[in-house]
């Protein structure tokens, strides 16, 4: 297996038969998944998706990343939260957090619309300033505002830069199937459109055409994407805990929370894996945060945070646990070399390959953390390829979603996400919102 747990450095925080006793949550946890019983059941799509999924489409999505290669040196993608996490995440972990600054035969990929700054949008005219761009713009609903803004600024740029005809080659739309303001006008400029299907919420949604044509943009095969995930659907389908590492890390951190470590820290040693860390910290922290309940996500890259973050970890509120991300080979060896002056008295590290540094370094943390009252969780990562990301984006989604059930909530819906926006729009003054403008205003005293 790619993907495993170990456990070892959690099991003095609780007892074997505490974690036995939720065996039984978890079986009705899986059936509630399973069977379609549980909250949120319109939103299970993506547990069939490596395999269930529109071919024809994905034949399109190639198609499609091979049209924006040859226009474009540039691609803007256009979302916010579940409509970028996954793209972004992919694109970093398997080419490089310096994706864009590497020499490469593929486009740069800018991501916009997952911010109001003014800054940000002018910063991007000024790296895209001379190269060809297309766009691709993701938002299920169609009326995010922050993507919404964004892609009426960059249509706009494309339509005065090509004229309309060239424009609508290339932008690419990534939205509802038939419903939203979005699809209605992409069938009127004749836009090349994809589909978020309605089953799977934005943060579920990376194996889809959401996440896969950006993906598919920075050339990386989505097949061995794909197929990893479809491997670890049928993996991770035993709810018997001692047989499936991925519903263990679901019950375990449950337990964790329940002994009052409220707070997760997802720990990793490659600086490649901090969008992943961002991507997975949307997937629990809008999954799980609500009903006044949750574990907050949080995360590091050490050894970087070590030397911030990491007096606090060792030291500080004893309320958090870590799940460690220990990719076993991720395909790079580097040997330290050797200095005849011996200046910084390192010598005892000459012709060390780096990983083995790394891998000490990792250990040395896990224990030192542990002995400060910080249960750890390691997931192994075999190796850093398509296909084993693949596995692993399906590991964390379906224990997210047993995770969940165990903590008794809908796991698919983000209602508190709307506070902001209905604050927002009253006091920017949309039309219907007059009454919660004044008292928001009263409030402000404006
Ligand atoms: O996970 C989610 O559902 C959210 O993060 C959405 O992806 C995000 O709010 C963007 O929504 P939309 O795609 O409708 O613009």
């Amino acid at each position: 297996m790619s993907i495993r747990l170990e456990d070892r450095y959690a099991t003095s925080f609780f007892t074997p038969a505490e974690l036995a006793a939720m065996e039984r949550e978890v079986k009705e946890a899986d059936r509630l998944l399973r069977e379609g019983k549980g909250p949120g059941s319109d939103f299970l799509g993506w547990i069939t998706l490596p395999k269930d999924y529109d071919k024809e489409e994905f034949a399109r999505i190639k198609t499609a990343a091979k049209k924006i290669q040859k226009k474009a040196q540039a691609l803007i993608v256009i979302g916010i939260g579940g409509s970028y996490l996954g793209a972004r995440a992919v694109i970093e972990y398997l080419k490089s957090n310096n994706y864009n600054s590497l020499k490469k035969d593929t486009p740069d990929i800018y991501f916009a619309g997952n911010v109001i700054s003014a800054d940000a949008v002018k910063e991007l005219f000024e790296l895209i300033e001379g190269k060809d761009v297309c766009v691709n713009v993701i938002s299920k609903s169609g009326t995010t505002t922050e993507p919404a803004v964004a892609f009426r600024i960059f249509r706009d740029y494309l339509e005065q830069k090509y004229g309309e005809a060239e424009a609508k080659e290339r932008i690419f739309v990534t939205t509802d199937r038939a419903r939203g303001t979005l699809k209605q006008f992409s069938t009127e400029k004749g836009y090349e459109t994809f589909v978020v299907p309605d089953d799977v919420g934005g943060r579920f949604s990376v194996l889809s055409a959401v996440g896969l044509l950006p993906i598919a943009v920075a050339g990386i095969d989505i097949d061995e994407l794909m197929s990893g995930a479809a491997s670890a659907s049928e993996q991770f389908t035993n709810p018997d805990l001692s047989k499936n590492d991925c519903y263990r890390y679901a019950a375990i951190r449950n337990l964790l929370y329940r002994k009052g470590k409220t707070l997760e820290v997802l720990a990793s040693y490659e600086p490649f894996t901090a969008m992943f860390s961002e991507w997975w910290k949307q997937l629990y922290g809008e999954s799980e945060g609500k009903d006044q309940k949750g574990i907050f996500p949080a995360s590091v890259i050490f050894s970087t945070d070590l030397h911030s973050l990491g007096q606090f970890i060792q030291d500080g509120t004893r309320n958090l646990f870590e799940t460690v991300l220990d990719i076993e080979d991720t395909g790079t060896k580097f040997t330290i070399p050797a200095d005849a002056a011996n200046v910084d008295g390192l010598n005892f590290l000459s012709g060390m390959d780096m990983n083995k540094v790394k891998k000490t370094a990792m250990e040395g943390t896990i224990l030192a953390h542990v002995d400060g009252g910080v249960p750890n969780l390691v997931v192994k990562i075999s190796e850093r390829n398509a296909f084993v990301l693949g596995e692993l984006l399906y590991f964390f989604e379906l224990s997210c979603a047993i995770s969940g059930y165990l903590l008794g909530v809908n796991p698919f819906n983000q209602p508190g996400v709307e506070s902001y926006k209905k604050n927002m729009f009253a006091l920017l003054g949309k039309p219907g919102y007059e009454d919660l403008r004044a008292t928001l205003e009263a409030r402000l005293k404006k």
